[in-house]
Parts: C-alpha cells; sequence; structure tokens
C-alpha cells in the first residue's frame, strides 16, 4: 500500500489527538478534586498578567484568595485583573507594580506591599524571561536574564520573609524550567561576568540558581511553617518565547499542538500551591507531571547553594538592610 498525503494527514492528525488525549488522561493531580479553600488568605504572583501567571492567578482567585498581581505592565495587570475579577467573582484582586530585573522596583514594591499585607500565606515566584543575549545588563550592573529569573525572586522572597513567616503556615512556590538541566551555576554570571553560554544558556542557568536558592531558603526556613518548593511547568506555549528569533519562534508555533498551553503548564504550580499533601514538604524539585525529582548535580551542593546565596545577599545588600 501507498501512503498518499490524505493519509499521512489523517495519521498526522490522528497522533496528535492521541498525544493530547494522553497529556489530559494521565496528569497524575486532578485540580477539580483539590478542595482546598484560600478564604482569608493572601497570594502573591509575579508575572500575573499573561500565560501561566495569570492562570495561576485565576484559579487562586477563585478559591477565595486575596490575589496579588505583580506585574510590569500596569496596563496589561490592569485587564488580567479585570478578567480575573469577572470570572472568580473575586473582589479582593490587587494590582501591584514591579520590575523583577530591578533592585530597586523590588524594594518600593514590597515596602508598599507589606504595609497593605502584614501577612503572606503564598508567593509564587513565576515571572521569568528568556531569549535575551547573554551579558546584557541592567542600569544596576546586572545581568537582565539573571536578574529577572534569579536576583530579583531571591531578594523578593527575602523580603517578604517577615510577612510568610507570620502567616504561620506559608508556601513559596518557584516556577523553574526542565531547561535547569543544560545550566551550570556561577555566580560571577550575575553580573555579566562568569563562564561562557551559549544561546539562552543564560536562561538555562538562572533557572538552575533558582532551584539552588530553593533549596538553601528551605534549609534556612526549617521549624517556621514557611516551606519552599520549586517546579518545572512542563514546555509550555506562552509569550515567555517572545524574545526568541523568527525561525525559533515559527517553529514552536508549528508544534504548539504538541506543547502544553498555558492551562496545562498551570497545573504543576497549582499542585505546589494547593495540594494538601504538600503540608510540610520544603526544598524540593517537581516535574512537571508533579512527582519529586532531583534538579542537576550543581543545584543539588549545599555548598554551593550557600556561597550563591552569600554572593546574593552582598549583590542585593541584603544584609545591609534596615
Ligand atoms: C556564607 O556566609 C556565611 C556567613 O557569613 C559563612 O559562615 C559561610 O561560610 C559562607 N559560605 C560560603 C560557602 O561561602
Amino acid at each position: 500500500m501507498v501512503w498518499g498525503p490524505g493519509s499521512v494527514l489523517l495519521a498526522v492528525v490522528l497522533l496528535c489527538g492521541l498525544c493530547a488525549w494522553l497529556r489530559q488522561r494521565f496528569h497524575p493531580w486532578n485540580l477539580q478534586h483539590c478542595s482546598t479553600d484560600l478564604t482569608g488568605k493572601t497570594a502573591v504572583v509575579t508575572g500575573a498578567n499573561s500565560g501561566i501567571g495569570k492562570l495561576v492567578s485565576q484559579e487562586l482567585a477563585c478559591r477565595g484568595a486575596r490575589v496579588i498581581l505583580a506585574c510590569r505592565s500596569q496596563e496589561h495587570g490592569q485587564q488580567a485583573l479585570a478578567e480575573i475579577q469577572a470570572v472568580s467573582n473575586n473582589d479582593r484582586l490587587l494590582l501591584g507594580e514591579v520590575d523583577l530585573s530591578s533592585l530597586a522596583s523590588i524594594r518600593s514594591f514590597a515596602q508598599w506591599l507589606l504595609q497593605k499585607e502584614p501577612k503572606i500565606h503564598l508567593l509564587v515566584n513565576n515571572a521569568g524571561i528568556s531569549g535575551i543575549p547573554p551579558k546584557t545588563l541592567t542600569p544596576e550592573g546586572l545581568d537582565v536574564t539573571f536578574a529577572t529569573n534569579y536576583v530579583g525572586p531571591f531578594l523578593l522572597t527575602n523580603l517578604l520573609q517577615g510577612a510568610l513567616r507570620r502567616a504561620g503556615a506559608a508556601r513559596v512556590v518557584n516556577v523553574a524550567s526542565y531547561r535547569q538541566k543544560y545550566g551550570y551555576i556561577d555566580e560571577k554570571h550575575l553580573t555579566g561576568a562568569g563562564g561562557p553560554l551559549s544561546f539562552n544558556q543564560n536562561y538555562d542557568c538562572s533557572k538552575l540558581q533558582l532551584i539552588s536558592f530553593t533549596g538553601e531558603l528551605a534549609r534556612r526556613l526549617q521549624g517556621t511553617g514557611v516551606t519552599v518548593n520549586s517546579v518545572e511547568p512542563g514546555i509550555v506555549y506562552t509569550n515567555i518565547m517572545r524574545h526568541l528569533s523568527w525561525p525559533y519562534r515559527l517553529v514552536f508555533w508549528l508544534f504548539s499542538f504538541f506543547l502544553k498551553d498555558p492551562r496545562q503548564g498551570a497545573v504543576p504550580v497549582l499542585y505546589l500551591s494547593l495540594a494538601q499533601e504538600l503540608d510540610g514538604v520544603s526544598g524540593k524539585y517537581f516535574s512537571s507531571s508533579c512527582v519529586i525529582t532531583l534538579p542537576a548535580k550543581p543545584a543539588q551542593d549545599p555548598h554551593m547553594a550557600q556561597s550563591l546565596w552569600n554572593a546574593s545577599v552582598q549583590l542585593t545588600n541584603l544584609d545591609k538592610m534596615d
């Protein structure tokens, strides 16, 4: 039998359908079956105006939380807030302005937030960027990718530590990436110095740093009631791809059917945020199918984590704060 173009097309369509069905069918955690109610709880989500962050915020809002949507663009943030409000009927949402690549912006956001919210029960460090050439510096002299994906969450989480501790039981969820396995840890990367980086390996390294930070923070928070874990959402088709060059974007667009949509990408993040079985679980890295897994070797090394922590404290002047 000869395969004509029609049968090839049909086979491809059937295969796509099967893949989509399998993805839905075998997801090990069912959001609909999770009964966690967040009434009276405060949650902060960075990068909340689109993609995974928006869907996570929406789900938290539907469960009654006061959600602080921390966005860089107030215009996009306002739009997302209106949409989430309409879907969730929750009138306790709040828009905050923060640019995670700027230490000054994070400080003023944290100050504003702490005046409003003495207790924070959930912090989702979701905002991230990808596709920026390595060694592109911010006005503060940091590599913009490392600043946004790692230093920003490091500083923000530390500034909010008091409010997280006051909550009694609180969770920090760091959104990493499967790309962490292609990264390595060199603290000099933070300032654009450090070892060589191939295209977008700055992204991979920054996510590995975020996982290393997760481990170190968990050790420091032991016994406080605050847990911190990181998760890979899978390969999700969101506008994080917007900085990639057009051939890459084209390939991703062509294969977007096989990638997760943001709704599916939000599920593992919500699992870490909501699942009751994770009470007390801390310092772990979760795969996109919600299973505890080991990150790349450098992020398993506590000495390296402490060294990165120390460098980050210095860089953010965290030790010289009031
Ligand atoms: C990090 O700093 C602490 C406190 O200053 C110090 O005790 C520790 O040895 C440092 N760790 C590393 C790996 O540099």
